[in-house]
């Protein structure tokens, strides 16, 4: 099979395929999806399949109303409602409790509940329209590896094994939706995101934030969270903030491959790095950042003389927590230590 990639015209043909049980990737603002017909048990084994992902790491589904949720909730808070009406559309990921029966265990990995994203682009609130079902959709990468935020980085990873790509270019806001778990009674982030704790505080009062680090063996709440995550083949090291880069550099030069330097652009301008240094700019700030960390990442995987990579922190604050979440994750909590550095 040749995956073909659709443009923003061909919306039919992908909803049809849609339709068809197939697998069709699709854009959000926040990383490209690996969709399929949430209502066809088949089409969503084959989504795991796809991505080479654990069985019991339930599917978020994606909708283009409230209606749609109601169709497949056990019932829909207030508190659910008022952060529909605030963040919706937007990188808002909601857990409610699940209509007895209403979806399957493939997509829920057999939990109680299920996590609605209603996401804030139009092409695929026009495919999930056109496809008349809502839509599951874990990232559209290879299980383990940095998510996708272009059509091709989904081409990478995917091609020959799903039906299509809708591209939309890159995405926005680069690092995934805010996981919210609002079937316990206090509400809990499990997977920050763009929408902040602040945010979210400010519609319905005080939340949780999930802080727990699982191991191997327990059940987190979101079971995504125990598996390897956004890992690239070379060793990632998140370089604090304050460190003196000229320290990163000297580090670079003694070594004897090449190294990936990802950093804000004011940083490189200044800085004078070696011939094994390959740059990679993250912009200005941490919204640039988040949306160029992913294709910074798996840029340095098509580089195989580059055996590590060395990456700028920022402030964990709004969405500098979610950055840094993903950066954490992609380094296994490796820093770089200045005190190295003779
Ligand atoms: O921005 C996003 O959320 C992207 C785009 C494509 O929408 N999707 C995405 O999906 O990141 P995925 O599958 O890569 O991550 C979903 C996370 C996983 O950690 C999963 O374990 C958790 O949400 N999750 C899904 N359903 C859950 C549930 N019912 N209870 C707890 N955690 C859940
Ligand atoms: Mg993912």
């Amino acid at each position: 099979m040749n995956t073909k990639i659709y443009q923003l015209n061909q919306i039919d043909e992908a909803a049809a395929a849609i339709q068809r049980g197939e697998l069709v990737a699709f854009p959000t603002e926040t990383v490209y999806g690996l969709g399929a017909d949430a209502t066809n048990e088949p089409a969503v084994k084959n989504v795991y399949l796809a991505k080479g992902r654990p069985s019991d790491n339930p599917l978020i589904v994606h909708v283009n109303s409230v209606a749609m949720v109601e169709k497949y909730a056990a019932e829909i808070p207030a508190n659910a409602r008022k952060l529909m009406a605030a963040f919706w559309p937007g990188s808002l990921t909601i857990i409610l409790k699940i209509k007895k029966g209403a979806l399957s265990k493939t997509v829920t990995g057999g939990l109680s509940t299920v996590a609605f994203r209603f996401p804030d682009n139009q092409p695929t609130l026009d495919l999930i329209g056109k496809a008349g079902v809502p839509i599951v959709g874990p990232s559209a990468n290879t299980s383990g590896k940095p998510s996708p935020t272009t059509a091709q980085h989904v081409y990478h990873d995917l091609n020959g094994k799903i039906t299509g790509i809708l591209d939309d270019g890159p995405t926005r806001v680069g690092v995934e939706s805010t996981v919210l778990d609002m079937s316990t009674a206090t509400p809990v982030i499990l997977r920050p995101g763009a929408v902040t704790k602040q945010d979210i505080e400010g519609v319905i009062g005080s939340i949780d934030l999930n802080h727990h680090q699982v191991g191997k063996n327990e059940t987190p709440k979101a079971p995504g969270m125990k598996y390897k995550h956004y890992a690239p083949s070379a060793q990632v090291y998140i370089v604090n903030e304050g460190t003196d880069w000229a320290k990163v550099a000297k580090l670079v030069a003694q070594q004897p491959f090449d190294v990936g330097v990802m950093a804000e652009e004011r940083i490189l301008q200044q800085l004078t790095l070696p011939m094994n240094a390959v740059q990679f700019s993250l912009g200005t700030g941490v919204e640039d950042a988040s949306a160029r960390l992913f294709d910074g990442l798996r840029g340095f995987d098509d580089q195989p003389n580059v055996k590590a990579i060395v990456t700028e922190a920022f402030t964990a604050k709004n969405l500098g927590r979610a950055y840094m979440n993903r950066l954490n994750k992609s380094a296994g909590g490796v820093h770089f230590d200045p005190a190295q550095v003779k």
